[in-house]
């Protein structure tokens, strides 16, 4: 059973088949179709709704991809829709702005940018050009061109006032207070269940009396696996309710991250220790999916593409492995065996990833190359982690994604820059080494050729820039 509010309206479901998308959910169970389908693969932003929570004294709003989200997932959680907002049939400030603006042509993306800029509208109390790109990266518009939505999110502003929500918000609280889940709940439907552990004991438990399930954190990679491939997930067990796996904890010398983290949470972190890393983040997908997606399960996926694990190899995090009441510690980067293949045993998770502080000689730099700049998978990925003293490389990890079946560090590379000034001579031959490293494949991203080329070619940028700081190596402003 899951207990949730749709807008304002309280919903209990009993049962219903785990594997139904919210959209799904929306469109076909409870025909609220003003959330639309466009890609049903996180690309395209249409169906986009707004999930509130309770964060303290207040209410916290997230934009995510309903088409990627399962039903599980709303357990103690308001869904906004883009029907909950008018007001007594007044429209909310945020649609009136897109109506104002002459936003919207066809309309079919409308109601996806509308909460969008409805989950801006709420989290910010102002917002300049870069923030209003960064809520909107994620919606697609085909007919109208992007210069009008982005000039309603800026008009929704001048006249912003209390609304709705606002109003609302201590008996929104005090109902979601009523129904927070106290213990693992199950969802039963269509022949297939789902769990929602509260705890990590549970949470282990149920992995060990169910090896063959699914765990579920964020669900935009395995919810592709039903929508994009028609596959069954008898057996799900959704991480979001553990409340210990979204914890975050910063130490003097690492931070820790709950596997469950949404990587939006993550960001914060790993951009103040790395501001690399939140360049990296601000390019991963777009803010709907670093909403729900998490780092347990960039890692967990164990893509060759995803661009967290190069990272965190490069700064030799590790990662807490739980199975029953038993931890252990892994080195991310013994963590990939092989495609797809990786040290986890059965009924074994990832609990948290550790992520050493930046040292005082280190220096870092993540290089993301895709064929778009925002929301695209990378072609490669370069994680550059070098400690010069007096000129000289003590310390050398580097590690790419895209490059291999696995994200892999550079072992040839790193052994020709250690003890060696980072000159001509040097890279020249840890350029060379680099195809010792690796023997690419080509595929519909890039040539096998230029993955190794672009691979060489992010060294000696990385060169370049810290030995000349002053050389231009990016265009940092939009023309
Ligand atoms: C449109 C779109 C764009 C994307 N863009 C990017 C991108 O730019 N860069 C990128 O790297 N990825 C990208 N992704 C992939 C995806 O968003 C990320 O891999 C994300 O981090 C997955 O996290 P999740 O919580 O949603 O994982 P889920 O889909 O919930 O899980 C992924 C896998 O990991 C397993 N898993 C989850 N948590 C754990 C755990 N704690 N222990 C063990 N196994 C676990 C699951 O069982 C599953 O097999 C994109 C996806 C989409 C749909
Ligand atoms: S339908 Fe395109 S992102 Fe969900
Ligand atoms: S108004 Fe038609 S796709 Fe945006």
């Amino acid at each position: 059973m899951i207990k949730f509010l749709l807008n304002q309206e309280l919903r209990v479901e009993t049962e219903i088949d785990p594997n139904l998308t919210v959209l799904q959910y929306l469109r076909n169970l409870v025909r609220k179709t003003g959330t639309k389908e466009g890609c049903a693969s996180g690309d395209c932003g249409a169906c986009t709704v707004v999930i509130g929570e309770p964060d303290g004294e207040r209410m916290r709003y997230r934009t995510l991809n309903s088409c990627l989200t399962f039903v599980a997932a709303l357990d103690g959680k308001q869904l906004i829709t883009v029907e909950g907002l008018q007001d007594e049939g007044v429209l909310h400030q945020v649609q009136q702005s897109m109506v104002d603006c002459h936003g919207s042509q066809c309309g079919f993306c409308t109601p996806g940018f509308i909460m969008s800029m409805f989950a801006l509208y709420k989290n910010e109390s102002q917002a300049d050009r870069h923030k209003i790109e960064e809520a909107l990266a994620g919606n697609l518009c085909r007919c109208t061109g992007y210069r009008p939505i982005v000039e309603a999110a800026e008009q929704m502003y001048t006249n912003a006032m209390a609304d709705k929500f606002d109003r609302l918000q201590g008996q929104t609280l005090q109902q979601l207070g009523e129904i927070q889940p106290q213990q693992t709940a199950e969802l039963k439907g269509a022949g297939r269940v789902s769990f929602s552990p509260t705890t990590l004991d549970e949470l282990a438990a149920l992995y060990e009396q169910h090896p063959a399930a699914r765990l579920l954190a964020g669900g935009t990679d395995l919810a592709l696996e039903v929508t994009q491939f028609h596959r069954e997930l008898p057996t799900l067990i959704y991480l979001g309710q553990v409340a210990e796996l979204k914890q975050i904890h910063e130490f003097d010398d690492r931070i820790e991250f709950g596997a469950a983290a949404p990587l939006s949470d993550c960001a914060p972190y790993l951009s103040r220790e790395y501001p690399s890393f939140g360049q990296l983040l601000q390019r991963f997908a777009s803010l709907q999916i670093r909403n729900q997606g998490t780092l347990g399960g960039n890692i967990g996926n164990a893509s060759p593409i995803g661009d967290a694990p190069p990272a965190l190899i490069a700064l030799n995090a590790e990662v807490v492995l739980r199975k029953g009441s038993k931890r252990r510690i892994l080195a991310l980067k013994d963590y990939f065996i092989d495609y797809k293949v990786t040290a986890r045993q059965e009924s074994e998770f990832i609990e948290k990833i550790i992520v050493p502080k930046a040292s005082a000689h280190g220096v870092v730099r993540f290089y993301k190359v895709s064929k778009r700049l925002d929301d695209d998978i990378s072609a490669v990925l370069g994680a550059f982690n070098l400690t010069l003293q007096q000129g000289i490389v003590t310390e050398a990890r580097i590690a790419f994604g895209g490059m291999a079946a696995i994200p892999k560090r550079a072992r040839a590379c790193e052994q020709v820059l250690l003890g060696h000034p980072l000159d001509e001579a040097t890279l020249t031959r840890a350029r060379q080494a680099l195809s010792q490293d690796f023997t690419p494949i080509s595929d519909f991203r890039a040539s096998k050729e230029y993955r190794l080329l672009v691979a060489q070619n992010l060294l000696t940028r990385y060169a370049l820039e810290i030995t000349t700081p002053e050389l231009a190596t990016q265009v940092t402003a939009h023309v």
